[in-house]
């Protein structure tokens, strides 16, 4: 299954909002409307978010009239805006769209030459995308015990990435294809409730049993052994200041509830997360529409005059992180090392 396609000119994405009652693909000519749909989640999910945004800039490239390269270049500069202002938190977003200018800035030509330079590289984020998460799966999967019960937040599969595998649902499902009795418990993941409607669609699919549970109940699922280990995916992973995990909220205090009760907490995560770039501090943890947590199917739930806070990640200490899974291997602690580590990572050439 894939979730965002480029079909003749026009990209086709899963609307992952009617999930998991439709199964609906959308179909557009326009990178407003990506852009869209990133920001109402339509389109989510860090690895997902990036392709997206990636095939935004092919559709401004596809359908742009610019008589010579400058114009060209500028409008793909005011998309990368309008992109880049979607959503603040994960890393991916902002790596695709550079990768894609910084293509085009390496390669001289014609507006055709531009065109073809776009598109083929957002393509090549997106094939690239189901091979990395392919081999964050069988890099994680010698984690995985035969008869684990493996805990996981909000969603970090197939439908969070360009499709197949996802990330952390990747290590859970490589380890089923090896013939490895794994089953899922899954955190419902409040309030857009990714984990209940998406992670639990997902793994049906695949026939690997999974159970929903609220994100409350995980201190006392870990306080009777009923979890053997936890992976999630993450939005951004901090280099410098060592390896701190951004991802869904709720995951920082599934780490220290893990760390208390000596449950293996880990992170699966393809280098394009890593931010090699920014300090802690700099990171935005996006606050989305207050709606989001006060009403249910459209109603209030929450008595009028109350305020509500809704930030929809959280960070997580790497001293809590017993290992980050990604599709160049496996990063152990001590975290010490951790970013001379991934930055060693990081300039080694992808090769598949
Ligand atoms: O708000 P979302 O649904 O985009 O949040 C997604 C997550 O937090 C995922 O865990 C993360 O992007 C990793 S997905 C491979």
């Amino acid at each position: 299954m894939r979730t965002i396609l480029w079909e003749d000119g026009k990209v086709v994405y899963l609307n992952q909002r009617k999930l998991p009652k439709q199964l609906e693909y959308v179909c557009c000519d326009d990178y407003q409307r990506i852009a869209k749909a990133i920001k109402t989640l339509e389109i989510r999910g860090a690895p997902a978010i990036g392709v997206a945004a990636a095939m935004g800039l092919a559709l401004v490239a596809y359908n742009s009239r610019a008589k010579g390269r400058e114009e060209l270049l500028r409008r793909l500069e005011q998309a990368s805006c309008v992109l880049r202002k979607t959503r603040p938190t994960a890393y991916n977003l902002f790596w695709a769209i550079d990768r894609v200018n910084t293509k085009v800035a390496s390669t001289p030509g014609t507006v055709e030459e531009v065109r073809s330079t776009v598109i083929a590289e957002a393509l090549a984020i997106g094939k690239e995308d189901l091979q990395t998460n392919k081999m964050i799966g069988i890099n994680g999967a010698s984690l995985i015990e035969d008869g684990d019960v493996v805990g996981t937040i909000c969603n970090a599969g197939w439908l969070a990435t360009s499709g197949e595998y996802g990330t952390a649902l990747s290590v859970i499902k490589i380890a089923h294809e090896q013939g490895k009795r794994v089953s899922v418990i899954a955190l419902e993941t409040r309030p857009i409730l990714q984990g209940a409607r998406l992670t639990a669609f997902e793994l049906k699919q695949d026939k690997i049993d999974v159970r929903v549970i609220p994100d409350g109940a995980i201190g006392y699922c870990f306080s009777k052994r009923m979890i053997d280990k936890f992976i999630c995916g993450a939005d951004r992973i901090i280099v410098s200041s060592g390896g701190h995990v951004i991802n869904k909220v709720g995951t920082n205090t599934v780490s220290i509830v893990a760390k208390h009760y000596k449950i293996p907490f880990y992170v699966a995560a393809p280098l394009s997360t890593f931010d090699f770039n920014s300090s802690l501090k700099d990171v935005i943890i996006e606050e989305r529409d207050p709606r989001e947590v006060a009403e249910i199917f459209g109603r209030r739930i929450i008595p009028e005059g109350v305020s509500v806070f809704n930030p929809a990640f959280d960070i997580t200490s790497p001293r809590l992180v017993e290992a980050i899974i990604t599709e160049r291997g496996i990063i152990h602690p001590p975290f010490k090392k951790e970013a001379e580590n991934l930055l060693k990572l990081k300039i080694r050439p992808l090769n598949f």
